[in-house]
């Protein structure tokens, strides 16, 4: 059963054809006049129209028609009728988008065929472009991993903003996935079909970069080879992502704006403008306020791009939500790859969490991948950790990271185990040697107190009061060293 509309200009034709479709279950709408046919498009929405096409002195009619029903939502499929011996007329129509067409006399079973395959087919398209769609939101969203409060606000605007066509800002430092808020911006728009074309404001000189984002005419200057199309060209339809849009220089700053006010380009060595239909999302890690007051940023651009902004917190704002990255890293970055599930151990998760990552997310996924590079038997270590990474850690600030000696980080509470080299066993006889004087007239549970409290001193010194490295290096969690601490009146 579909919606039919029906137009020839033939009498009898369209009364045997409705007879026909009606009987067949369709609902039909009937017309004899083109002029009524077209004007009654949007007040049935047909999935299928069965149209006449004949030409006569001046123009084509059927085509008009067939324009039309492809401009609505949803678009109709057009069955094309021509007379005998047109196939010149058919053939245009199918060019012009027609599903199909059959020649006159045709049989109404071939007609009824012809509608089922259009059906069919547009069934196919729609579920399609539904699947399409779906995945790409649901790929696009489960790619930003985070459940922290600031995190939850950047997806509540992603998912506000997304389908509207105002120009938005992502501020943020560097790694905190800016572009990846970005590309879910687009990608959850209507936009989506079309281009996402990113450009690093940074990484071009300034020459080079006006005719990237504008493109340029043949002979424009020297080198200037061929006609280029700009990047906002490319875009077109789609979103531009001005990367680093902070360190776009001067010259180019005012072009940008009045693309922005106009809605236009001009390619570089060219007078006319051509009209585009892009969304512009821009980045930066720099403070444009102050890049307005030493005058490198103009200021009524920064108000034009800063109608809706979204800031992406630092890793470090968010540290709870460190192992769902790792275990999102781990997961579908990595495994795939090798095939085999790595793991990590805890405590290398807790130097993990501990770290500041002034590289933010970037710095992590690397660390990961290079761990898990790494690693021995698939299990992440302390040691397969960067350097850098292990030399904020105040055990390896002095002697080298080796992996035997990073295997005696504290896993568990006790208190007395040692914090530099040898075995475990070891370790503790020589924290026993180093700490005990020898005379046993203290009862064993102050005598342990006394170890602690020298212990947690000398942690609490050696990480100069960081209380969260101080945690990682006892094994304990921080509300335990809390605890501790003030039970030891230890500040
Ligand atoms: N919330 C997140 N969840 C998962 N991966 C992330 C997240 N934020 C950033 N990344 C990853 O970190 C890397 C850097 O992100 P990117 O968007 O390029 O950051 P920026 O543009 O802010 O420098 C990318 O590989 C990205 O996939
Ligand atoms: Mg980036």
């Amino acid at each position: 059963m579909a919606k039919v509309l029906l137009v020839d200009d033939e009498m009898t034709m369209v009364q045997m054809v409705t007879e026909f479709l009606r009987q067949e279950g369709h609902e039909v709408f009937p017309y004899t006049n083109f002029k009524d046919a077209i004007a009654a498009l949007e007040t049935h929405t047909p999935e299928i129209v069965i149209s006449d096409l004949y030409f006569d002195k001046t123009r084509a009619h059927g085509l008009e028609i067939l324009q039309k029903a492809r401009s609505i939502t949803p678009p109709a499929s057009v069955i094309i009728i021509t007379a005998f011996g047109s196939i010149e007329t058919a053939v245009e129509a199918m060019k012009s988008g027609a599903y199909d067409y059959l020649e006159k006399p045709f049989k109404l079973d071939e007609l009824n065929l012809c509608i089922q395959r259009a059906l069919s087919y547009n069934e196919a398209i729609s579920e399609n472009l539904y699947l399409k769609k779906q995945l790409k939101k649901k790929y696009q969203f489960s790619q930003i991993i985070g459940t922290a409060p600031k995190m939850q606000e950047v997806f509540k605007m992603v998912e506000r903003t997304a389908d509207t066509d105002s120009t938005i800002l992502i501020l943020g430092e560097s790694g905190t996935g800016k572009e990846l808020v970005a590309r879910a911006l687009h990608f959850n728009s209507k936009r989506q079909f079309a281009p996402f074309i990113p450009v690093n404001c940074s990484a071009l000189p300034e020459n080079l970069l006006e005719s990237e984002l504008f493109g340029h005419r043949k002979g424009a200057f020297t080198g200037a080879i061929n006609d280029k199309k700009g990047l906002f060209q490319e875009a077109d339809g789609g979103t531009i992502f001005l990367d680093e849009i902070g360190s776009m220089p001067p010259v180019l700053q005012s072009r940008l704006l009045r693309v922005l006010q106009e809605r236009e380009v001009r390619r570089v060595g060219e007078n006319v403008p051509t009209y585009i239909n892009v969304r512009v999302v821009a980045a930066t890690n720099e403070p444009l306020e102050e890049r307005i007051k030493d005058g490198t940023f103009r200021e009524d651009l920064y108000y034009r791009l800063n109608v809706i902004s979204i800031t992406m917190p630092s890793l470090r704002e968010r540290r709870d939500d460190i192992p769902l990255l790792v275990s999102h890293f781990l997961k579908n970055k990595i495994n795939p790859r090798s095939g085999q599930p790595v793991q990590i151990t805890r405590q290398t998760m807790e130097v993990l969490t501990a770290h500041d990552w002034p590289g933010n997310v970037r710095e992590l996924e690397n660390a990961i991948e290079r761990a898990a590079t790494l690693c021995e038997n698939n299990v992440i270590q302390v040691n397969d950790l960067p350097p850098s990474l292990l030399k904020a850690l105040p055990q390896f600030s002095s002697t080298p990271a080796v992996s035997g000696e990073i295997a005696q980080l504290p896993m568990s509470n006790t208190s007395a185990t040692p914090l530099k080299s040898g075995t475990g066993a070891e370790g503790e006889m020589s924290a026993l040697a180093q700490a005990g004087t020898g005379h046993p007239d203290l009862p064993l549970k102050d005598f342990l107190r006394e170890q602690e409290v020298a212990y947690l001193n000398r942690t609490m010194a050696l990480v100069g009061g960081d209380k969260e490295k101080a945690a990682i290096l006892l094994g304990v969690s921080l509300a335990t060293l809390y605890r501790k601490l003030s039970e030891d009146g230890i500040s």
